[in-house]
């Protein structure tokens, strides 16, 4: 299945340093088997580097796209560990999540970084899943829009608001990721139009052409409630997208609640 129009949903699997050969062989199976033929649903699944030719070996031709979890800012030259936006398109990636909060805080990614390598990836036409979202110690303070803003500023400030076209961002609340206690529905919602409305500076095209994900604990239980909120364009999945059956009810989610 290919889409012709944009899907209405996004579903990206962010497998994180997760999975084996074998291990992805299984799923990666199962993802097709069970999700190939999704109307109005984008699956997108993000693998650690080694695994994306396994990842194209497996995807390509099925409608379900595949991706990195970082690149580098760079195009090409002496930085060891690193890899470029280039090799990512040889192994056919067409999205790459770009300042992931674990990034961001154990290697220490800063904003300016992040609106880098988001230029890198939509030059070489990887759309970046744009991850922004506060902390608990925030959020309690009543500062999450503050915090966005200044994510969501950094590129706009270098670049201007209209690189977020064909973007996808993806608002993860810090204490939502990994913790099973995901954003409710009202959270998500006012932090989903605070985005929309910063990125609406443009023009009407634009706002078709963002897409914004929910991330943080998103389950089979509570994804349905989730996407049928308004400017909720899908999510983004950690945990339960390793596990086949998890992963297909939140599709199955995303999926049934298409206007
Ligand atoms: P989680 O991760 O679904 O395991 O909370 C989400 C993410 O980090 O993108």
């Amino acid at each position: 299945m290919t889409h012709t129009n944009t899907p209405r949903k996004y579903v990206i699997a962010n497998w994180k340093m997760h999975g084996d050969l074998a291990h992805n062989q299984a799923l990666l199976d199962r993802y097709v088997s069970q999700l190939s033929d999704l109307k109005g649903t984008q699956v997108v699944v993000c693998v650690p580097y080694p695994y994306l030719a396994q990842a194209q070996a497996k995807l390509q031709g099925t409608g379900i796209a595949w991706g990195a979890q970082n690149l580098a800012k760079n195009e090409d030259g002496p930085f060891t560990g690193e890899v470029s936006a280039q090799m990512l398109c040889d192994f056919g990636s067409q999205y790459v999540i770009l300042g992931h909060s674990e990034r961001a805080t154990a290697y220490c990614e800063s904003d300016e970084n992040i609106a880098q390598k988001f230029m890198v990836a939509k030059k070489h036409g990887i759309t970046p899943i744009l991850c922004v979202g506060e902390t608990l110690i925030e959020r309690e303070a009543g500062v999450m829009e503050l915090k966005v803003g200044k994510q969501l500023d950094a590129i706009i400030d270098l670049y201007g608001v209209e690189v977020f076209q064909n973007t996808i961002v993806s608002y993860e609340p810090i204490w939502a990721i990994g913790t099973g206690l995901a954003a409710t529905p009202d959270q998500a919602k006012a932090m989903h139009l605070f985005i929309k409305g910063k990125l609406m500076q443009v023009n009407a095209t634009h706002e078709n052409s963002v897409k914004i994900l929910y991330g943080g604990s998103v389950n089979p239980q509570n994804a349905l409630q989730l996407f049928m909120v308004e400017h909720i364009d899908g999510g983004l999945v950690g945990k339960c997208s390793l596990n086949a059956q998890e992963f297909e009810g939140i599709c199955q989610a995303a999926e049934s609640c298409q206007e």
